[in-house]
């Protein structure tokens, strides 16, 4: 069992609680752990999901937790924060792939939900989608990485704080970090995201951030002036986020 009691520094900075961890190991376990804790202590068992290499070894050590429970199963309903449009709905690069590879092939849910990669009218099923979340009791924990740019989900520089499950173009920033991804097809340009106001609708946030790339968009979230230049700012208005982050990740921070 890992002791994690002393694998982070700890900081409350602008109404965020911030931990900067020196291990991954620690950062995933604890990751993992906060969703069974969640679990545990809340009737609200939607979970908020997100992809991207941040979140492939958490599914990778929840997946393990679960085995090591002998658990073969969760309790949950899964909501995706976004997926790209324009791509057959089993094209090895949509965020649905992605789940089915990491987590859903190895360990079962109750309900997994993912926007519609092929929907014939997207502006449709973002509104569908939205009210699906809305329906089904809105998001307990919502887990979330975070871009170069500062976007969570795919909202990008210039989002409003209020806005609800939408299309969006991806800015030429995304557009180059996420084209490495694409080996089999050109990388769509739209997607479908949960809107800024619907992460914050839920009762609890996790963002996790790893590596150098990333402590630009570290910094103006939670140093600068909230502004939507930052998306990911917009947190500091939660009032129940926690940020996850490596060494490299916390290094343009002055603490
Ligand atoms: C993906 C998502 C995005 C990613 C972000 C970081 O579902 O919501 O906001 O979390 O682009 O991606 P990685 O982890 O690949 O750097």
């Amino acid at each position: 069992m890992l002791q994690t009691k002393r694998a982070y520094t700890e900081k409350e900075i602008n109404g965020l609680h911030l931990r900067i961890y020196a291990s991954h190991q620690y950062l995933y376990s604890d990751a993992v752990k906060i969703l069974f804790n969640h679990l545990s202590t809340s009737k609200n068992r939607n979970i908020g999901l997100a992809t991207g290499a941040t979140f492939e070894p958490f599914y990778a050590e929840l997946v393990s937790q679960c085995k090591a429970m002998g658990k073969e199963r969760l309790e949950v309903n899964t909501f995706n924060l976004d997926e790209y449009l324009g791509l057959s709905r089993d094209d090895p690069n949509t965020y649905a792939t992605y789940m089915q590879r990491h987590l859903f092939s190895k360990i079962a849910v109750e309900g997994s939900f993912i926007p519609n990669s092929n929907a014939a009218y997207p502006e449709i099923e973002a509104s569908f989608y939205e009210n699906l979340i809305r329906s089904k009791g809105g998001i307990g924990l919502q887990y979330l990485g975070i871009g170069t740019n500062g976007h969570i989900g795919f909202n990008e520089p210039g989002t409003a704080t209020d806005t609800i499950t939408h299309t969006v173009e991806l800015s030429e920033s995304t557009i180059s970090s996420n084209s490495i991804y694409f080996k089999t097809a050109r990388m769509p340009h739209k997607a479908i995201t949960m809107g800024i106001g619907t992460i914050l609708s839920a009762d609890k946030i996790v963002l996790i951030a790893t590596g150098k790339s990333k402590s630009a968009a570290i910094m103006g979230s939670v140093m600068q002036d909230p502004s939507p230049d930052v998306p990911a700012s917009a947190l500091r208005m939660h009032g129940n986020a926690t940020i996850l982050i490596d060494a490299p990740a916390a290094s343009s921070l002055r603490l």
